[in-house]
């Protein structure tokens, strides 16, 4: 697109703490001679409480979109529009903090911080996002993973796994809004996979906005809508096909 329209999605109030909104919303990198558009004129309205799965191929610009709704970026151009505020117009530093009270991420590659135990690790999410008894509540996030034995070990001495799960029990400790996971069961076994879907489901019908994005077409089947992207674009947008299905019912 070489004319880009205003922003149209003014900065609105509290109602809209859990939804995002793209408009046209594009990140392009500049790669030596070549312009990389890995979210090209993106229009995307996620509703607040919904569950969202994000599909498309390696490449295809889910991990851009995702820190790009995450506040972890921002737009080249477009803008986003995260729980009412405008990003394409906020400093850095504003993005940090508003990211730091409303998005809860889980990155494809953890990060989770090496010198920090486990418990430590999650206990940062809460910390935070600014949460009183930030260590009571790391405790039950790394028990809701099945991770309490596994507390004090330095993420070095965790599995794949129990790397990931300890990343998501940090995103979940810190208890804003919006959660954005990036290929969350990646790493894990179908059992736990399933029972970590099922925790990011209950976050959802607690009132809170999911978006997953994966590489598993099966887990789509539990979401109110796919989202698929090709090259930075969105080819598909709906519900899934034979509609919602509940976690118990995935197969893979
Ligand atoms: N910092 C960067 N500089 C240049 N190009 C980049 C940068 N980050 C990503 N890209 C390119 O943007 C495109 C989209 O990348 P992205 O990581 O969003 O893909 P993805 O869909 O998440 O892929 P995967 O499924 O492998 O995680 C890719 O072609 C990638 O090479
Ligand atoms: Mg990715």
């Amino acid at each position: 697109m070489s004319a880009l329209s205003p922003p149209t999605v003014a900065t609105a109030g509290a109602e809209t703490t859990n939804r995002i909104d793209l408009v046209h919303a594009c990140r392009w990198y500049e790669a030596g001679a070549r312009t990389v558009k890995a979210v090209d004129d993106l229009n995307l309205h996620i509703d607040a409480a919904a569950f969202v799965v994000v599909l498309g191929p390696s490449g295809s610009g889910k991990t851009t979109l995702l820190n790009l709704m995450g506040a972890l970026d921002a737009p080249t151009a477009g803008t986003v529009v995260l729980a009412g505020h405008d990003l394409a117009r906020a400093t850095r530093a504003e993005r940090t903090r508003i990211r730091r009270v409303t998005v809860s991420f889980i990155f494809q590659s953890f990060n989770l911080f090496p010198a920090l135990s486990a418990l430590e690790n999650v206990q940062f999410g809460a910390d935070v996002a600014g949460r009183a008894h930030a260590r009571d509540i790391a405790r039950q996030m790394l028990e809701q993973v099945g991770l309490a034995d596994r507390a004090d070990h330095f993420a070095h001495e965790l599995s794949g796994g129990e790397q990931q799960r300890v990343a998501i029990a940090r995103a979940l400790a810190t208890g804003n809004p919006i959660l954005l996971a990036d290929e969350p069961t990646g790493e894990l076994d179908f059992h736990t996979g399933v029972q970590i879907l099922g925790l990011l489901h209950a976050q959802c019908d607690a009132g809170k906005t999911v978006v997953v994005v994966t590489h598993n077409r099966e887990i789509s089947r539990i979401s109110d809508r796919v989202i698929e992207l090709s090259s930075g674009h969105l080819v598909s947008d709906g519900p899934p096909a034979g509609g919602r299905a509940e976690v118990e019912q995935l197969r893979w």
